[in-house]
């Protein structure tokens, strides 16, 4: 049998403690085991109530998703589960840490919950493209009310103990040691004599879905604007649906082929991917957990401009002291003034009360010089993107920062080791790739510059797991891993539109890949000045060879920037932020294109959904080829949280694959031919594609 599950008594109590580090995940030993001690408990005549409670940091977190890919072996969870209403004696399920999925449900199985208050639970199934399948769907609503219940199937997001109380998910909180609290609350159970709790009775349906229509729809309509173009969710709202009309045990059935196809679906494989590529992001090849970070306890920021600001929040936010720097004090004194109306806004919004504003607002000092920097444990400079000024700032700096302080530049492309080698101290400084706005996106791209150590390195892992981003790891090259991969997207895009596509078609075919918002709309939104300041910096760098973005420079010299200048790719009426299709596009397109003989065309959907995406493929395999990421799913997870590329597709690396690298390669090679330069296939494309290879796998 087993040995993940243990059995201990205290007095009438037996404790059955599972021990399956590190989240007491309901692999197919825990299940065995918690099924025989179960029984074993049952059976014991000197025990008249049972504990469920688990090791280390947390009750199960959920079914162990590793073994999803593999056929489930007996005893599945929900034949534990059941198997728990057929349990005489009163079973308690004794909560810390993280009850969460497959872990909820096996505690909704237990006839009574207990919870220490900082536990947190949930069914984040949704987020793995399945839903809560060992009767999660319909023991919830019955527990917790459909409303309730619905919130956390559906929105996939766990909450706190105090909330699970009111939802009566639990029925007491304990204070104190929770094995003890359990058992006393068994006792008192026994006492008592109470009667156990069933969460599947009533055994028939649980009412009508005409009766609950305003809450169902309004679970569908959240889950489309959430998850845009996932299934999971509908397909969790369809079982509590089927849960009212059906009985118990019908609905159980019904649910299991639901779960089946959810689970092989390319969207579960897509999100399963997806949580472990996160995980994985955070592991650096060459420098183990022996390297420890840095110690950070007080931050600054060079430049109070948007991006440092919303660095000044991120840093604040996660209760760091920062100093924020400015050349002068009107800078200093407007870059203050929109920090507090950030913060203002937030507490307008809701998220933020006025007192947790004031604590933020009191952990921000501003100065004007950097020597109000020299005691400070890291600084991120946040300036103007010039390559002179940057290599200034940290020769300034190398001056007065403290020895051993990480210096750390937020450029989103230039040379990092030039940066470095502006400083009597290269190993110290690193590359921190903010993404706007700084404090609400959730990627940090740490760059690594050839002489940095090892330990700065983790530093600025560690910074983005203290400021509750995901941090990775890319090599110094323009543009690192985000932009670089991203450029060539938004390059087709403009030359698609030079070539007779509309801003709207091009738009149209990406959002319809399930990006929220396409490359055209998202420049227009970021100004297209941005990247037009970068191209003419890089002027002198330019190889004839490669066509050149014309047309984006055009719609700068007139003035389109987006939407700060009412009009871009788009325009925008009366300052508005909706994009509207404008036909001055159009007749600038057609004249840069007969300026540049570009022959203008009708285009297929087809052949932008390739460019664009295809583009974006071969620059990857470029950037993993030459060893600027560590492994593909890091190109994926940058794609995630900086480009809200869909969840459920993995990332550009892991769509590849699903396509099929001959397939890409194949019509990079045409595009090649046709297109010319800019889209020499890359080596490891072509290899992959020839072995039969992939880039994820
Ligand atoms: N299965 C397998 N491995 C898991 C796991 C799971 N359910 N949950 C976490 N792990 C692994 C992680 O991959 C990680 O492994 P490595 O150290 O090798 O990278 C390790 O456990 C620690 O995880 P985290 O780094 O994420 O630790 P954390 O403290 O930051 O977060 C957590 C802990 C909140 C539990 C988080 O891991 C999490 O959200 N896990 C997934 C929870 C989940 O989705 N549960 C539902 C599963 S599906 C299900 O249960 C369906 C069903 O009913 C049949």
């Amino acid at each position: 049998m087993s040995d993940l599950v243990g059995y201990e008594t205290e007095g009438r109590v037996a404790i059955l403690p599972i021990d399956n580090p590190p989240v007491n995940a309901l692999g197919i030993g825990v299940r065995e085991g918690i099924m025989a001690q179960v029984d074993r408990a049952a059976a014991d005549d000197s025990v008249e109530a049972i504990v469920l409670i688990g090791l280390g940091r947390t009750f199960p977190a959920g079914a162990d998703i590793r073994e999803f890919d593999q056929p489930t072996l007996e005893p599945h969870l929900i034949a534990i589960v059941d198997h728990l209403d057929t349990i005489e004696k009163p079973i308690v399920a004794a909560i810390h840490g993280t009850a969460l999925g497959g872990g909820l449900e096996l505690a909704l199985g237990c006839h009574f919950r207990v919870a220490v208050p900082s536990a947190r639970m949930g069914t984040p199934e949704v987020n793995l493209g399945i839903f809560p399948g060992a009767a999660g769907t319909q023991r919830l609503p019955r527990v917790a009310g459909l409303d309730h219940a619905l919130e956390l199937i559906v929105l996939g997001k766990p909450v706190g103990a105090a909330t699970a109380l009111e939802y009566g998910i639990v029925d007491d909180l304990i204070e104190g040691d929770l094995r003890a609290g359990a058992v006393a609350f068994a006792e008192k159970i026994i006492a008592d004599g109470t009667p156990r709790r069933i969460s599947s009775e009533p055994r028939t349906g649980i009412g009508s879905p005409e009766d609950h229509a305003e809450t169902i729809e309004k679970y569908r309509e959240l889950a489309n604007r959430r998850m845009r173009g996932q299934d999971s969710p509908h397909q969790a709202i369809d079982s509590v649906v089927d849960g009212m009309t059906m009985s118990y045990p019908d609905a159980v059935q019904a649910d299991r082929k639901r779960f089946e196809l959810c689970k092989n679906s390319d969207q579960s494989q897509a999100l399963r991917y997806a949580f472990f590529a996160e995980r994985e992001a955070s592991k650096i090849p060459d420098i183990g957990k022996e390297i420890a970070p840095r110690e950070i306890a007080s931050t600054g920021v060079i430049g109070a401009g948007t991006m440092g600001r919303g660095i000044v929040a991120s840093l604040a936010d996660s209760g760091l002291p920062v100093t924020v720097v400015e050349t002068s004090q009107e800078a200093l004194d407007n870059g203050m003034t929109e920090i507090v109306k950030l913060y203002d806004g937030m507490v307008q919004r809701g998220r933020i009360d006025a007192a947790e504003k004031d604590e933020r607002l009191a952990r921000i000092t501003g100065a004007v010089g950097f020597e109000a920097l020299s005691n400070t444990d890291l600084v991120i400079e946040a300036a103007f993107e010039d390559l002179d000024v940057k290599k200034q700032i940290f020769g300034d700096l190398d001056k007065v920062a403290k020895p051993g302080a990480i210096l750390a530049t937020n450029t989103s492309y230039m040379d990092i080791d030039a940066i470095a080698a502006a400083t009597s101290r290269p190993e110290d400084v690193i590359g921190l790739h903010y993404f706007v706005p700084a404090n609400a996106m959730r990627l940090l791209e740490v760059v690594r510059p050839a002489k940095a150590a090892p330990d700065a390195i983790a530093t600025g892992m560690a910074l983005a797991k203290k400021t509750g981003k995901i941090g990775v790891l890319a090599r110094v090259c323009h543009g690192f891993i985000a932009n670089r991969s991203r450029l060539p997207m938004v390059r087709e895009a403009t030359f698609l539109v030079e070539e007779g596509a509309s801003p709207a078609q091009v738009d149209a075919v990406l959002t319809g890949l399930g990006m929220p918002m396409g490359p055209l709309a998202v420049s227009d939104l970021s100004g297209l000045d941005v990247s037009w300041r970068m191209r003419q910096s890089l002027a002198d760098q330019h190889d004839p060879a490669h066509r050149y973005m014309h047309l984006a420079d055009r719609m700068c010299e007139l003035g389109r920037f987006g939407i700060k200048a009412g009009k871009g790719w788009y325009s925008y009426e009366d300052g508005g932020r909706r994009p509207v299709p404008d036909p001055e596009t159009e007749a600038i397109a057609i004249e840069v294109a007969k300026e540049q003989g570009t022959p203008r065309r009708d285009i297929s959907d087809d052949e932008i959904r390739e460019r664009c995406l295809y583009a974006a493929i071969n620059e990857g395999a470029k950037i993993l080829d030459e060893g600027i990421a560590a492994r593909a799913s890091d190109i994926d997870i940058m794609w995630l949280y900086g480009f809200a590329y869909p969840r459920w597709r993995g990332g550009i690396m892991f769509t590849a694959d699903e396509i099929g690298l001959p397939e890409i390669d194949q019509r990079v090679r045409e595009f090649h031919a046709e297109h010319g330069k800019l889209w020499e296939p890359s080596p490891l494309l072509t290899r992959l594609a020839k072995e039969g290879g992939a880039f994820t796998r």
